[in-house]
């Protein structure tokens, strides 16, 4: 498609793609153009996710990101990393004898834990959070049927939340959100809302996939295995390969203010585009040789975690239980191999790429 139509209107939903590298890092940071506020239009079900940070443009963007965005900084999240540990360590000290489900075991708990964590919510409601934030961020039909009462039960649930930090503040950043205030004003109730949940969906599946991506990319190419093994020090460079040729988030959603162009394409004003992250990191305009993995390939600039604005919050954070989950892996198994006996179970979405079901052994 990045060769014969790098802009392609489809008719069956009236999405306009774009495929193209350069294109699409236009359509996701020129926020004057291309609006996130596809929301309402877009998404019926409506909603606090559509009054969150990754729906809406400038200035209101910039006010209630900047709440949350020291929390996110590489410096604060490195505190973070005695905690990642151990909870990697716990999750792999269950004794297993012989092949297990790598995803239900290791790398879906991790992330649900941590933002749990951060958020200052009960450990013990870990497996809600993974359904509903499986749920939201699903992109499948059944996903869409069930999305309104996941919604009602989340709501509830941080409502909840919400009155227990009033009486009784934390050092966490559900107090931090429902404390803080933008131009004077505290946020309104279904913007905390919108944090919390976004928060709460758009590490989880994300991070789930970028660490059993890095295993599947691994195993296909064992000389990686071998060079990540010998020298621990390779695993972010590993880690940007795996983003870029497996990229956990594969499209996005922005609507066209105005009538524009795009590649000499006509694009109507309302038109709802979707930019392919996935296919612009495989660009070989960019990336030579764009369908190898070669974690020693010169130049990395792939734009798994979005571009401008939008640029993902939670990109240290993700970066940093990446490197943690493999390190704990490799520690602890002397050999890990996929069994090509047992079912690979992708992720039934257009939306985020990854593995439902992957056992290893
Ligand atoms: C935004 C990818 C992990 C929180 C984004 C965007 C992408 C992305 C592509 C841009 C969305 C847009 O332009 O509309 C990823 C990937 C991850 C990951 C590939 C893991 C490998 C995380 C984590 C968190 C997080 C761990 C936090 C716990 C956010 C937030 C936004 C965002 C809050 C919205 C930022 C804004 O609108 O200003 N992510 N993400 N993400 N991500 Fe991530």
């Amino acid at each position: 498609m990045r060769t014969s139509k790098p802009v392609f209107r489809d008719s069956e939903y009236g999405l306009w793609n774009v495929f193209r590298y350069e294109d699409v890092k236009r359509v996701l940071s020129n926020f004057k153009e291309f609006s996130s506020q596809f929301g309402k239009a877009f998404n019926p079900a409506g909603g606090p996710i559509s009054e969150s940070i990754i729906n809406l443009d400038p200035p209101r963007h910039t006010k209630l990101r900047n709440i949350v965005s020291r929390a996110f900084t590489p410096r604060s999240v490195e505190k973070m990393e005695p905690a990642i540990r151990e909870i990697c360590e716990n999750l792999l000290s269950v004794h297993r004898d012989g092949k297990f489900d790598i995803v239900k075991e290791y790398t879906s708990p991790l992330p649900v834990t941590v933002i749990a964590t951060m958020l200052g919510i009960p450990v013990k409601d870990m497996n809600k959070f993974k359904r509903w934030s499986d749920n939201v961020v699903g992109g499948s039909e059944s996903n869409y049927a069930e999305f309104p009462a996941i919604m009602k039960e989340m709501i509830e649930y941080f409502r909840k939340m919400m009155v227990e930090r009033e009486k009784e503040p934390r050092d966490d950043l559900i107090t931090a959100i429902i404390n803080a205030e933008v131009d004077g004003d505290h946020l309104s109730e279904l913007e905390s809302l919108g944090f919390f949940i976004l928060l709460l969906v758009a590490g989880n599946e994300t991070t789930t996939n970028l660490i059993s991506n890095s295993l599947l990319c691994f195993d296909e190419n064992p000389g990686t295995m071998n060079e990540i093994r010998s020298d621990k020090g390779l695993i972010p460079r590993a880690i940007e390969e795996v983003l870029r040729y497996r990229s956990p988030v594969q499209s996005i959603y922005r609507v066209a203010i105005n009538d524009t162009e795009i590649n000499g394409v006509k694009v109507p004003a309302g038109s709802i585009m979707v930019p392919w992250i996935g296919s612009a990191n495989r660009d070989e305009s960019i990336f030579p040789d764009a369908d190898s993995f070669d974690i020693n390939r010169k130049e990395n600039r792939h734009i798994a975690f979005g571009e401008g604005i939008h640029y993902c919050l939670g990109a240290p954070l993700a970066r940093l239980e990446g490197k943690i989950a493999l390190e704990t892996l490799l520690e602890k198994y002397h050999m890990i191999t996929i069994d090509r006996n047992s079912p690979i179970v992708p992720q039934d979405s257009t939306i985020v790429y990854g593995l439902k079901e992957l056992t290893v052994k």
